[in-house]
């Protein structure tokens, strides 16, 4: 397995759960009709992000085009390239994704000022357009829409949380960002249960028509990816049923700790993230 393309994996979600999740969020503030408090993406981080993610979807795409071609990565030929490209769903959908984020990067570039809809909408499809080479949709062809389900709640959940996490540190005592807290605590329940949902149903695509034995080191890995989810949202659960209120009710040191709390939160979801980068490399069944 490779390692370092495992970790640019996990770092291609990050960007795209970043630029997804905190456009989502944005606009969800931005729709109660208050102003949108400072600490949602600047137009400078959302111009990093979409460079990071145009570099990390042309490396998946040679990637995956000379694993599909079972030729190296430095003997790719521009035959192999253009069939990868042009005769098959992951081709195309690359492409598509390709273009729709120097797109974004134009728009950005252009308009001066950040554009949450654009990052949310451009983010999320290219966030959904990765399940294609997921296992689940490999497995049936379902698969691909529920893993396209679990990455859009996880992205929702990493990248709200991001945009969160500065506000609360920033708007430092005042009343506004109670109800940006009440607001995410809604919606982020609701991702939380479609993302749970999403991937016990992901894992059971995988598992359940396949034959013969799961593989040692995918279940391993997945079991500590399960451990650490489940340890976030004890954090969450936390957040939402005991800080908050808290909080609400002046208590200072909730304030100190719903940010480490919340720290931790998104330390928990880059590990998970990471895990599963290395989940979608290695082979969920026993050779
Ligand atoms: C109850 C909790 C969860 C379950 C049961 C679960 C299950 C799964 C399964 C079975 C896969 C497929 C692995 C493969 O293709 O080999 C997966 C992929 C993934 N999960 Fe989860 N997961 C959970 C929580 C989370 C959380 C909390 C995050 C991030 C915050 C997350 C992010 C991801 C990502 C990024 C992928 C890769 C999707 C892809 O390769 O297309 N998951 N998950």
């Amino acid at each position: 397995m490779n390692a370092v393309y495992a970790l640019a994996q996990a770092a291609h979600f990050l960007c795209l759960m970043l630029l997804f999740g905190g456009g989502a969020f944005a606009l969800l503030l931005k729709r109660q009709g208050r102003a949108v408090p400072s600490g949602v993406f600047t137009r400078n981080e959302q111009l990093g992000l979409v460079a990071a993610a145009l570099v990390l979807t042309l490396l998946a795409f040679f990637h995956t085009a000379a694993a599909m071609s079972g030729e190296g990565l430095f003997r790719l030929t521009p035959g192999v390239t253009h069939r990868v490209l042009f005769d098959t769903r992951f081709g195309y959908m690359a492409a598509v994704q390709f273009a729709l984020l120097l797109g974004l990067l134009a728009i950005l570039l252009l308009w001066h000022r950040s554009v949450q809809a654009w990052c949310a909408a451009v983010g999320g499809f290219s966030l959904a357009a990765l399940a294609v080479t997921s296992h689940a949709a490999a497995a049936i062809a379902v698969g691909g829409a529920v893993d396209a389900v679990h990455l859009l709640a996880a992205g929702f959940w990493i990248g709200g949380l991001a945009v969160l996490l500065r506000i609360v540190m920033r708007d430092k005592g005042g009343d506004g960002r109670l109800h940006v807290l009440r607001t995410f605590s809604l919606w982020g329940t609701l991702a939380v249960a479609a993302l749970v949902v999403a991937g016990i149903a992901n894992a059971m695509i995988i598992l359940l028509p396949a034959e013969g034995a799961p593989s040692y080191s995918w279940l391993t890995l997945l079991g500590f990816k399960l451990v650490l989810a489940a340890f976030m949202i004890a954090l969450a659960l936390t957040n939402r049923l005991s800080l908050v209120p808290r909080m609400a009710e002046g208590d200072t040191e909730a304030d100190q700790t719903l940010v480490w709390s919340m720290t931790a939160e998104i330390a928990l979801g880059v590990i998970v993230v990471i895990l599963a980068g290395f989940l979608g490399l290695s082979s969920p069944m026993a050779s």
